[in-house]
């Protein structure tokens, strides 16, 4: 079974930067229409002008929406239908990155990380799954992080909000077997060319992708119809050897990683900080006003 990608309309939220850009890059040749969503709609306009100049036929709908807020997704809701715009494939790429010790963090970030990467992509796909079904066809595109497998101090709520993705992803997607609508979720490790929440120094080069490699890989496997893909093959390896390790293994390795987030927090505050046992990096907690 393949997502109704070609001359399908796909709906993209996060598509101003970082992986959301490539995978809308990549769909454009293809779909009839790309809805792109971000807070900030002028950031979308380069990427629109960008397609059209390349596809001059396809149709771009840009959408401001704060995903985080659900008056915003309601309106995003109500837009989509006042235009009659009926989406056939959504990926769920807005999500943010914070490093920090959880207890020193604001719960407003943390609130706002725990909206973004579990609240959004679950009332999305809520809101848009249902009219898929009904025409038996759709395609649900999760973008994660290999940080679903680790156990990552530092990087806690971020590391749980993964986990849930991974749960949501599998479950949802045994409830919807056999009823046209393929479900796949997306599982990273580091990207190299600077997503904002990508740090390529200090990764080991092997784990490194680019993000346009990441959207077609991350496309490709979406389109075999498979539910988890981990891009890049030192990143796969390692995902996959994971789940064999024992948990004391794990907790060793997040002992590691927890080690450099302190001496980063000590010695260079202001320095994004790099785990060697995390493949995810992210950005800092910012700090308070
Ligand atoms: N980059 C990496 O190294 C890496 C590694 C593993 C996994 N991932 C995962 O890949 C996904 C995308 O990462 P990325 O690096 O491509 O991200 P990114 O470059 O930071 O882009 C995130 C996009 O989401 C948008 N966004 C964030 N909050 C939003 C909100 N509340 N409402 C609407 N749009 C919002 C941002 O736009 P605005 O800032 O304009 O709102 C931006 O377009 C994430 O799920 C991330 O966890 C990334």
């Amino acid at each position: 079974m393949r997502p109704p990608i070609d001359q399908g309309t796909v709906l993209i939220t996060g598509a101003s930067e970082g992986i959301g850009r490539e995978l809308a890059r990549l769909l454009s040749r293809r779909v009839r229409t790309l809805v792109l969503v971000d807070r900030d709609v002028a950031r979308l306009k380069p990427l629109r002008e960008e397609l059209l100049s390349l596809y001059p036929t396809l149709g771009v709908l840009l959408e401001q929406c704060d995903v985080c807020e659900s008056r915003d997704i309601d309106a995003l809701v109500a837009s989509l239908e006042s235009h009659f715009v009926r989406v056939d494939v959504l990926v769920n790429t807005a999500a943010l990155g914070r490093q920090g010790l959880y207890a020193e963090a604001r719960w407003g970030g943390l609130e706002e990380l725990l909206r973004a990467n579990v609240w959004v992509p679950a009332l999305l796909t809520h809101r848009l799954l249902a009219p898929m079904l009904e025409r038996g066809r759709g395609g649900v595109l999760n973008i994660g992080s290999g940080a679903a497998q680790l156990f990552l101090p530092g990087s806690t709520m971020f590391a749980a909000t993964q986990r849930f993705l991974d749960g949501f992803t599998e479950s949802l997607r045994l409830e919807v077997e056999g009823r046209g609508v393929v479900i796949t979720r997306v599982a990273p490790g580091p990207l190299g060319d600077a997503g904002s929440q990508a740090v390529g120094a200090g990764v080991a080069p092997f784990f490194q992708i680019s993000l346009e490699h990441c959207a077609r890989v991350a496309l490709a496997a979406f389109e075999r119809g498979e539910a988890l893909v981990y891009p890049g093959w030192g990143h796969r390896w390692v995902m996959r050897l994971l789940p064999l390790l024992p948990r004391m293994v794990k907790r060793g390795l997040g002992r590691l990683a927890l080690r450099g987030v302190r001496r980063e927090a000590l010695t260079a505050p202001e320095a994004l900080p790099v785990g060697l046992a995390s493949p995810v990096l992210l950005a800092r907690e910012p700090t308070p006003a």
